[in-house]
């Protein structure tokens, strides 16, 4: 989490770096600051709250530096607060640095420089890296840097600035994410590729143990040992707009109305042969997935679909608990990593404990040249562009999207699997299109405190994506539960007060969901139900309808997972909530 930025160039180095920040909010925002080289000073500014507190607190003042660095914080070590924030400089204030991760031996390195005499201004890992530099510095930042990134330990990205070499910054990456972006006299670091979309789509990916040292001239990388490394650069394929809202008051309603294109996209890249997987996965003896908070859910729905389609047997685990746990992995299992960022810190863990296991890893990411991109043997992606808000919608149906794919890929019957696949993004369309009643029911149900969300089959991982979305974005309390567990405790807290999300399209469990229904109505309990468009039975049976297209049994989750981003979408639009950049989240989880 966190989001770094660094620019030298021909331009005034500010307006671009508080524009650049703006689109690495939704990495943390906690707090944000930059650092310019004005003339033969270094000057730091700094605002606790979002970037536009930042803002607000530049106006009118004269900067016009070509260098500098900028940080969207999302508060690891220390609490959010000025001092916290980033930059972080030596005590001359001659250097600043900007840091993303942890660096874990800080303290020791701390009480190091301490005992050297060196007064901290903050509580952050980061301030050690700034006194390290200055300590080092014998005339060559590039010197400085090498000496002291062999000193960190953890998983972090910088970038550092100095009065002393005015047109140069320097970014080093272990762990976390950081990019270069060429420009024509101008270059550029950020964590993220949108931050620098409006000035350049040529970018170079930079991999753990590699610096970056920019000039407006030219970058060259090197790696830990200063020896200089070749990187191809490649072509953004997304433009800004894609990163822009187009008119949507937020990015999160941007992003579900992208779905059709964020599924039909996916299944051209997929089909077009390029990810064709050398493997089958009835070669496995099981097949562990592995993921975190949406990108878990779609896992579990893909656990019914590949033993569905190929036998396998399938486990669904947190990469949180997995890494911990005592799982036994061997070369006969497939690990299946997904995560729309490919930078989950938990889930590239859990890949590279499976790898030194022997077993085969399998991502499924958004982000190309991502992490676990790239260290994952193999890697299916999906094509939903870049996904802004920090609930993710358009990514989840992305992935289901890769996971239908990938299970139907051992089936006899893969060629009309997909082309069943292929009738997704119009149903889709459809369904967006009739959905104007999901926002009066938001208005009626915005004031509850606790939903309950229920599904069976197919439908509980969808239960369970219900209710994560309501609860990130509203801060409403919700469950999701099996339906079939309900009356082994949770049909307790039904009364008349209760909105009870079901899911209930007409798949195998359907007469028994509609029990569970009749079960809440007899408590009192208030019915929402999701079905399948002409459903009178569940139409008469629940408080409040919501109609999707019907479709075959199997894809029901593409489509019923659509009201429920929308429901919560409107609940917190209402509340006047911040849509895209909810409290104490992170887009990104690069923390533990
Ligand atoms: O980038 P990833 O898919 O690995 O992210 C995993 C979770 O952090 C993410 O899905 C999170 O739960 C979303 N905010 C949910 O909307």
């Amino acid at each position: 989490m966190c989001g770094i930025i660094g620019y030298t160039g021909k331009e005034t180095a500010l307006p671009l770096i508080l524009g650049g920040l703006e689109r690495l909010e939704y990495r943390g925002y906690d707090s944000a600051g930059v650092a310019l080289i004005e003339g033969n000073k270094l000057v730091v500014e700094k605002q606790v709250g979002k970037i536009r507190e930042l803002v607000k607190s530049l106006w009118g003042k004269p900067y016009k530096g070509k260098t500098g660095i900028g940080h969207t914080r999302w508060a690891t070590h220390g609490e959010p607060s000025t001092e916290n924030a980033h930059p972080h400089t030596d005590e001359k204030e001659e250097f600043a640095v900007v840091h993303n991760g942890i660096v874990e031996n800080y303290l020791e390195l701390r009480k190091e420089l301490q005992k050297q005499g060196v007064k901290f201004r903050s509580a952050t890992d980061t301030e050690v890296i700034a006194h390290l530099i200055a300590r080092s510095y014998r005339g060559d930042l590039l010197d400085a840097v090498l000496e002291v990134v062999n000193k960190l330990k953890g998983a972090f990205a910088f970038a550092v600035i100095t009065v002393h070499e005015p047109n140069r910054v320097i970014g080093v990456k272990q762990g976390s994410p950081l990019v270069v972006g060429i420009g024509e006299g101008e270059n550029f670091l950020a964590s993220d590729i949108p931050a620098i979309l409006p000035y350049t789509r040529k970018v170079i990916t930079l991999g753990d143990g590699e610096i970056a040292d920019i000039t407006p001239e030219g970058v060259n990388i090197y790696d830990f040992e200063g020896n200089p490394i070749t990187k191809d650069i490649t072509l953004v394929p997304w433009d800004i707009i894609s990163a822009e809202k187009s008119g949507f008051k937020h990015f999160m309603l941007k992003e579900i109305y992208e779905q059709p294109k964020a599924v039909g996209d996916t299944i051209r890249g997929l089909i077009s042969g390029e990810e064709e997987l050398p493997f089958s996965l009835k070669e496995f003896r099981r097949i562990l997935v592995i993921a975190c908070g949406t990108s878990y859910h779609a896992g579990l729905i893909g656990k019914f679909w590949i033993e569905k389609y190929s036998g396998v047997p399938t486990e669904v685990v947190y990469a949180s608990e997995f890494r911990y746990g005592d799982f036994p992995v061997s070369e006969e299992d497939l690990i299946l990593a997904i995560s729309q960022s490919g930078e989950t810190i938990d889930t590239k863990f859990a890949v590279n404990y499976a790898k030194e296991k022997g077993a085969k890893t399998l991502a499924i990411v958004n982000v190309v040249g991502s992490s676990i991109d790239r260290e994952s043997d193999y890697t299916l992606h999906t094509h939903a562009g870049p996904e802004i808000g920090v609930a993710a919608t358009k990514t989840f149906t992305a992935q289901l999207t890769a996971l239908y794919y990938l299970a139907s890929s051992s089936h006899p019957q893969r060629e009309k699997l997909t082309s069943e696949l292929m009738k997704v993004p119009s149903k889709i369309e459809t369904l967006l299109d009739k959905s104007e009643e999901i926002e009066s029911l938001a208005q009626k149900f915005m004031k509850k405190r606790d939903f309950l969300y229920l599904g069976r089959y197919l439908s509980y991982p969808i239960a369970l994506e219900g209710a994560l979305k309501l609860k990130e974005i509203s801060y409403i309390h919700a469950e999701g539960y099996p339906a079939g567990e309900m009356k082994h405790g949770p049909i307790a807290l039904i009364d008349e007060n209760m909105p009870v999300v079901v899911i209930a399209p007409q798949d195998r469990v359907y007469e028994k969901t509609l029990s569970n229904i009749e079960e809440v109505k007899t408590r009192k309990g208030i019915v929402i139900s999701v079905g399948f468009e002409g459903d009178q039975k569940l139409e008469k049976l629940s408080d409040y309808f919501l109609k999707v297209p019907p479709l075959e049994e199997d894809l029901t989750p593409f489509l019923t997972v659509v009201p429920l981003q929308l429901l919560a979408y409107h609940i917190a639009s209402k509340l006047g909530l911040d849509v895209d950049q909810p409290r104490n989240l992170a887009k990104t989880v690069t923390v533990e």
